[in-house]
């Protein structure tokens, strides 16, 4: 494994790998166990679009291993006053152990590791959002205790979240259902993974796609780069595509709930939910640094 770009690009072996490793350093950093892996390493941050969890966790995972972060805004970089990508990948090759970017285009991420030559790592695009998933892969893990066989349901926008969430879960052995408006659609790459690679449905009532789930997610229906058609996105979803008591009676008991955060109140979920799945959905934000850990060290340690 080189790089971090999509889900569609790591195996089961390799998802499997990195959730072991996480779980490893989720235990070693509660114990006060400290392993320098990345040494004098130093990862650059790239943000052109805002971000708590990714900056905080990557900063702060980064810092645990030995290494450091340089966080590169948009804003500061040549990027932003148009210098070509592949530019930028062949310079920051030449100073950098690491990239992790977070961007709109995925062919941004895929040109950066196609023209640089160290490893690049997704933090979010329009169309994946990788290293999140990882985290909610790990922590249904870590609640339910496996994740062959078990029901993953998402409710809500067809997005990055959705396309990463359905290949992650079926790569790893679960049944996924999802329950988008129409016009909605997850990525039809993602679609036509889906078709040939185990057991999936897509529903446009999420009480229907919810039945027998052990996990439901769900994310904001307009996303970062959305924000001028919120009102029209709030009229689609409003009042249907949103994680609530009536989703949740169609699941499982002891159904988990997930939020990749931030979340609407109201929207998406309900107060009520969200507050009484607060711990598993604190859980899956603490996980992002011990999974995207993970995912430096697999990358990065005796490069
Ligand atoms: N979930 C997530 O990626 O959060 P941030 O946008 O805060 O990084
Ligand atoms: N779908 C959301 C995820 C945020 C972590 C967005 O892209 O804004």
């Amino acid at each position: 494994m080189k790089h971090l770009l999509s889900m569609l690009a790591l195996s089961t072996e390799e998802i499997t790998e990195i959730l072991n490793l996480a779980d490893q350093l989720k235990y070693e950093n509660k114990n006060g166990i400290k392993h320098h892996r990345l040494a004098g390493q130093t990862l650059g941050m790239i943000f052109q679009k805002s971000s708590t969890r990714t900056r905080v966790s990557f900063e702060t995972g980064m810092y645990q291993l030995g290494g450091q972060a340089l966080f590169l805004s948009n804003r500061d970089l040549q990027i932003g006053r148009g210098e070509p990508i592949q530019d930028t990948a062949r310079v920051l090759s030449r100073y950098l152990d690491g990239i992790m970017i977070r961007t709109f285009e995925q062919s941004e991420v895929e040109n950066l590791a196609k023209y640089g030559s160290i490893p690049i790592i997704n933090g979010l695009t329009d169309f994946c959002h990788p290293c999140q998933v990882l985290a909610d892969l790990m922590t249904v893990r870590e609640h339910k205790g496996h994740l062959d066989g078990l029901k993953m349901t998402y409710i809500g926008d067809g997005n990055n979240m959705a396309n990463s969430l359905i290949v992650g879960g079926l790569k790893m052995g679960m049944e996924v259902t999802v329950a988008c408006p129409e016009g909605f659609d997850p990525d039809k790459r993602v679609l036509e993974f889906a078709k040939d690679n185990g057991h999936f449905g897509l529903y446009r009532d999420p009480v229907e796609a919810s039945a027998g789930a052990d996990v439901i997610f769900t994310d904001v229906w307009a996303s970062m780069g959305q924000e001028e058609e919120a009102g029209y996105r709030k009229q689609v979803f409003g009042g249907i595509y949103q994680i609530n008591n009536k989703t949740l009676a169609a699941a499982n008991p002891g159904c988990m709930v997930q939020h990749c955060l931030p979340a609407h109140r109201g929207e998406e979920i309900t107060e009520e939910v969200f507050e009484s799945h607060a711990d598993e959905i604190f859980d899956e934000a603490e996980n992002r640094l011990h999974a995207q850990k993970a995912v430096m060290v697999t990358l990065m340690e005796h490069k």
